[in-house]
């Protein structure tokens, strides 16, 4: 089945070297590097998996994967990367229809991921105590098209939750700790705290203090990924490799 490019649709261009540039189709231009400003309305009616040709150059056109929507975010926090967001996911059993809480938003790349999982019946309620970031974070929201399922409350996540029964509870701020106690209380029995930290520092106090609580099956995990290069001459690891993002912590409420 041929499926053609409409007007408004995200599309990613992808060169042959496989770099990749988002275009708005229903934006007004954009620029690509190596061919300069285009107008996104060219690529309207093409088919989705075609290679087309723009400025002597040539380009498949696809849908972006949620990975390319994740990269692709205006930054302006550090954010988790989708490899990460995809153990969160699974290790806090998120899905269709729950209802989940993070803070803070920063740029919102954790929020789209888990925006995915959840939908569509499902909701995201997001805490930052920057109002700065929560604006930034749903404008890239708004471009995925995902922040009708997304609840932004500027509030400080250690001094309380106002939400009850949440399924899940995800942790990136620079002192997960203070907010374990107010997890707990939020959280449904069987419902899951993640935290997510860069240091093993933070890492050993916000387990000191999970311990304290009636949370099981707390473990601490470090994500670590090595591409491998396939060719006629070999297969070996790539020469370029993120060595470090961050610890997830994960525990299980119960009463
Ligand atoms: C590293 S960023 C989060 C990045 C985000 N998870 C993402 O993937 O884009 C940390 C955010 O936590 C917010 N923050 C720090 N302390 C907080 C607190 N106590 N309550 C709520 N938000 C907090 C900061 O303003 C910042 O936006």
């Amino acid at each position: 089945m041929v499926i053609k490019v409409k007007k408004k649709d995200t599309v990613v261009l992808i060169d042959i070297a496989f770099r990749k540039f988002l275009v708005d189709t229903g934006g007004k231009t954009d620029k690509i590097k190596g061919v300069g400003v285009i107008d996104p309305s060219i690529l309207v009616g093409k088919k989705y998996g075609e290679q087309i040709e723009i400025g002597n150059k040539q380009f498949w056109v696809l849908r972006p994967s949620l990975q390319d929507k994740l990269q692709g975010l205006k930054r302006r926090a550090q954010i988790i990367l989708p490899r990460d967001a995809a153990h969160i996911i699974m290790n806090c059993s998120v899905e269709s229809g729950q209802k989940v809480l993070e803070a803070g938003i920063g740029s919102g790349s954790l929020t789209i991921a888990l925006v995915t999982a959840i939908m569509p019946s499902g909701k995201i309620v997001s805490y930052d105590i920057r109002e700065d970031f929560i604006e930034h974070a749903m404008k890239n929201l708004k471009t995925a098209k995902l922040d009708n399922y997304v609840t932004a409350k500027i509030k400080d996540i250690t001094k309380g939750i106002e939400e009850k029964q949440l399924d899940a509870v995800v942790l990136d701020i620079p002192d997960p700790w203070n907010a374990v106690t107010h997890v707990w209380k939020a959280l449904k029995p069987g419902g899951y705290l993640c935290s997510y930290s860069p240091l093993i520092s933070q890492v050993e106090k916000t387990v000191k203090e999970i311990e304290k609580h009636s949370f099981i099956e707390v473990k601490t995990i470090e994500n670590i990924q090595r591409e491998m290069v396939v060719s006629d001459r070999g297969t070996r690891p790539s020469f370029n490799m993120l060595g470090h993002t961050g610890y997830l912590t994960f525990a299980r409420k119960v009463l």
